[in-house]
């Protein structure tokens, strides 16, 4: 039985004062909830206020984006050995924003995955096709070839301590989620496509949905038997929507 995962990605969103209130809020909310990995990923300024919050509670905290290169002169970058000694312990990469706006390949995705790893920090690997690619029925081919690129530097192991989360591009931000079979069936491919280099690891690896999930809709999908959680983005910003996000993974276990 593999535990819930229930990733908050709050984007570039917030002041100091209103992520204090929103990290205070999943805090207090999230000390009666048990059996389920919890995080959140503010952005990178913010981090330190959140994990001062978080210190000996249920909630984790991640990055949403780590430098590719380990230090040196990269202007404007953050370090994952920076991320690591502020108290995180995940890190999203290959999230489709960053893959889309800011031109990430998917070998520069692999090189992040492999240094987050690394780290010893736990790598949340987004997935997912856009609509054209969809509605051109390579939904299954586009998903393996974003893994595939990360075995081919990684080995075999390489999803062993990993998250991954199935983002289907149509549906971040926009309203529009993925239907529970439609999530369910891209979640089993992906099991299957790892467990074609090893089981063990493909039963083992949380898979999560993202795209517009909600308080709404989030039961129905982490009832699905390879859907491990979600990671949320707009609901993420309210605390009680989140939490209500999270008690649905509670009762899907
Ligand atoms: P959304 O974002 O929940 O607002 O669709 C999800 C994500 O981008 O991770």
């Amino acid at each position: 039985m593999r535990t819930p995962l229930v990733a908050g990605n709050w984007k570039m969103n917030g002041s100091r004062e209103t992520i204090k209130e929103l990290i205070n809020g999943v805090v207090e909310g999230a000390k009666v909830l048990n059996g389920i990995d919890i995080a959140v990923c503010p952005s990178a300024i913010h981090i330190a206020d959140v994990t001062e919050v978080t210190a000996g509670s249920n909630v984790a905290v991640g990055s949403q984006h780590a430098c590719i290169e380990l230090k040196g002169a990269f202007t404007g970058e953050t370090s994952i050995d920076m991320i690591k000694e502020f108290g995180c312990q995940y890190a999203i990469v290959g999230h489709s924003e960053r893959r889309t706006i800011y031109g990430e390949t998917d070998e520069m995705v692999a090189k992040k995955f492999a240094v987050v790893k690394k780290t010893g920090m736990i790598p949340i690997f987004c997935i997912g096709e856009t609509l054209e690619e969809r509605e051109a029925n390579i939904t299954e081919k586009v998903c393996a070839h974003q893994i595939d690129v990360v075995f081919a530097l990684e080995g075999d192991n390489a999803f062993e301590g990993a998250v991954i989360a199935y983002e289907p591009v149509w549906a971040i931000g926009t309203g529009k989620t993925a239907s529970p079979e439609q999530a369910q069936a891209v979640h089993a491919f992906i099991r299957q496509h790892i467990a074609e280099r090893n089981a063990d690891i493909a039963e083992k690896v949380q898979i999560l949905y993202g795209g517009s999930m909600n308080p709404m809709n989030a039961k129905e999908l982490m009832d699905q038997k390879d859907i491990d959680g979600g990671l949320i983005g707009g609901a993420s910003l309210k605390h009680e929507d989140f939490l209500v996000i999270c008690q649905a993974a509670q009762v899907s276990i």
